[in-house]
């Protein structure tokens, strides 16, 4: 069980980084270029919602089942820099990512010009991509 949601939630962070960026590019692409914002831009964005929270939905089940998660939680763990990622700076942050991001969607849909729509859409995405980016395991992923 531990195993299959460890794999599930280390392929899955393949696919929510590629959409998220995809997202990201797409709707930063139609801004530029002055087009109105269609149904495939809002999918497209609405994509890198979903990916991010099975993610977190993923992460969280994972956090119960893994070593690294709350069972090791202890003083002496939160001295060593990587338990101390995987117990607090992983979960917090990936939680702190995938709130602007939903923000993000949901105020894209409630401005009304197309322009506010890419912009809300490209900058809390790309906010929210870079903390991803900050605090995954590098060391032992890819
Ligand atoms: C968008 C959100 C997230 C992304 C992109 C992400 C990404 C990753 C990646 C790439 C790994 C390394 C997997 C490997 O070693 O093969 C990992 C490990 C882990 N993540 Fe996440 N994660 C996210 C959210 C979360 C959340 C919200 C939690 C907990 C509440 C969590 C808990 C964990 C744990 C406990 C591990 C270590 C698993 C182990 O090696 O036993 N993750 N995560």
């Amino acid at each position: 069980m531990y195993i299959a949601f460890k794999e599930f939630h280390s392929y899955l962070a393949y696919i929510t980084l590629a959409l998220l960026l995809f997202a990201i590019v797409f709707n930063t692409y139609y801004w530029l270029k002055g087009r109105l914002f269609s149904k495939t831009n809002k999918s497209v964005a609405l994509w890198g919602l979903i990916a991010v929270h099975t993610q977190f939905l993923a992460g969280l089940i994972l956090y119960f089942l893994s070593p690294l998660g709350i069972s090791n939680f202890s003083a002496d763990a939160m001295k060593v820099s990587i338990t101390r990622l995987y117990l607090v700076e992983h979960p917090l942050v990936m939680l702190l990512a995938i709130v602007l991001i939903t923000i993000g969607y949901s105020k894209a849909n409630k401005v009304i010009s197309a322009t506010s729509k890419y912009k809300t859409i490209v900058i809390f995405y790309s906010i929210g991509l870079c903390f991803i980016l900050s605090r995954i395991p590098w060391s032992v992923w890819v």
